[in-house]
């Protein structure tokens, strides 16, 4: 696969960050990642895959094995996979995965992920993997990488150049890149119904002008980032793909803003995280599943009754969130595995508003590095 880059992908033209600019690109990223990619049948095809037909079809176990954002979005992927093809899967940091002797046979599917393609950790897992006997597919968006060039296949995420340290575009389009090839798989696997199969391809459609609805709206976001600048601490919850969304929310925050954060699963703050509470502590809390919405609605109640100040991510049409939540910002209504796309990217906005607010260094921030070579 050639993918060329252009000069003006690297100028930041309008826009005063290259994060900013790299937030405001996601519409026209997740429109070439689909591209070339969903037939005229809906049927999801990856051109790049087809001498490997057939390939994935004894897939008994999948690993799915990153670091840092690209993790994080390993976390969706691999919700989307069990969802969609019943075969489990589960997660791991690279840095963890070698030294943890993990069952690999040869039924075993090692999916990488990896923005740069070249971190040292996730490259090392992707050897021992092979090693093992796994066949290794890599998400990432630099095909000629050292990461693209040792896996059996490559998915290559189509975000261009990414310049910014905190990772925003590589992210959405990982997420995609992860639904694309879930719906391959179940194609294959025969687990997916027709229905679900319609509106999952209807709902991937409809994603970048949703993600641009989100963009017009930032305004309540970017007021929020501004008054949690001198914050002390905040906390992300969620459940579910909530959850996962809110690891990044809080990973995001943290690498640029220097503000600390923690995300905490909304079920699981009562053991612990709850004490931490006090008056004014922002929460933000992530409600876009709504088997779930109201175990995270009594979630929101227990930190206001502590004092919290709440920022609420919900879908259009729940202004009913307002009885809980102080703030609200909507994302357009989509499918629960889809949301997480949406709703990341006013956690984007705030970590960079906060961090614009305080006069930080936003693309190069401090001791972080776009691509870690070393283990
Ligand atoms: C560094 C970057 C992160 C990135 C991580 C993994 O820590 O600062 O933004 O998520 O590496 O990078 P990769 O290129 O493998 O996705």
């Amino acid at each position: 696969v050639r993918i060329d880059w252009h000069a003006d992908q690297v100028e930041k033209g309008q826009f005063e960050h290259f994060m900013l600019k790299e937030i405001h690109e996601q519409p026209l990223t997740l429109r070439n990642t689909m591209l070339g990619r969903i037939n005229d049948r809906d049927e999801v095809s990856f051109p790049e895959l087809a001498p490997a037909a057939g390939a994935f079809k004894d897939v008994e176990k999948i690993f799915i094995v990153a670091c840092g954002t690209a993790y994080h979005a390993g976390l969706v992927g691999g919700a989307m996979i069990e969802k969609l093809t019943r075969i489990p899967v589960q997660c791991d940091i690279a840095s963890e995965f070698r030294y943890r002797d993990p069952i690999i046979t040869d039924r075993t599917l090692v999916v990488v992920v990896s923005q740069s393609g070249e971190t040292a950790d996730t490259l090392a897992a992707l050897h021992e993997s092979r090693r093992r006997g796994a066949k290794v597919l890599a998400i990432t968006n630099v095909p000629t990488s050292s990461i693209a060039r040792d896996a059996d296949f490559v998915i290559p995420t189509m975000a261009g150049p990414e310049i910014a340290v905190a990772s925003t575009k590589a992210y959405t389009t990982q997420l995609l890149a992860f639904c694309l090839f879930s719906i391959y798989l179940a194609q294959e696997k025969r687990t997916l119904g027709q229905k679900l199969h319609a509106e999952l391809v209807q709902g991937l459609k409809a994603l970048p002008v949703q993600v641009e609805k989100v963009l017009e709206n930032a305004n309540e976001v970017k007021l929020f980032a501004e008054s949690i600048k001198d914050a002390d601490s905040l906390f992300f919850i969620g459940r579910g793909l909530d959850y996962a969304v809110a690891l990044e929310g809080s990973l995001k925050l943290k690498e640029i803003s220097y503000i600390h954060s923690e995300a905490y699963a909304a079920g699981e703050l009562k053991h612990g995280t709850l004490a931490l509470i006090e008056k004014d502590t922002p929460v933000i809390a992530l409600v876009t599943h709504m088997e779930l919405y109201e175990k995270t609605v009594s979630n929101i109640k227990e930190v206001k009754a502590r004092g919290a100040r709440v920022m609420g991510i919900t879908v259009e049409g729940n202004v009913e969130l307002l009885n809980a939540a102080d703030e609200i910002c909507f994302i357009p209504p989509s499918l629960q595995l889809l949301a997480p796309i949406l709703a990341v990217v006013p956690l984007q906005l705030i970590a960079y508003y906060a961090s614009l607010a305080l006069g930080n260094d936003i693309d190069k921030p401090r001791n972080l590095a776009k691509s870690v070579t070393v283990e």
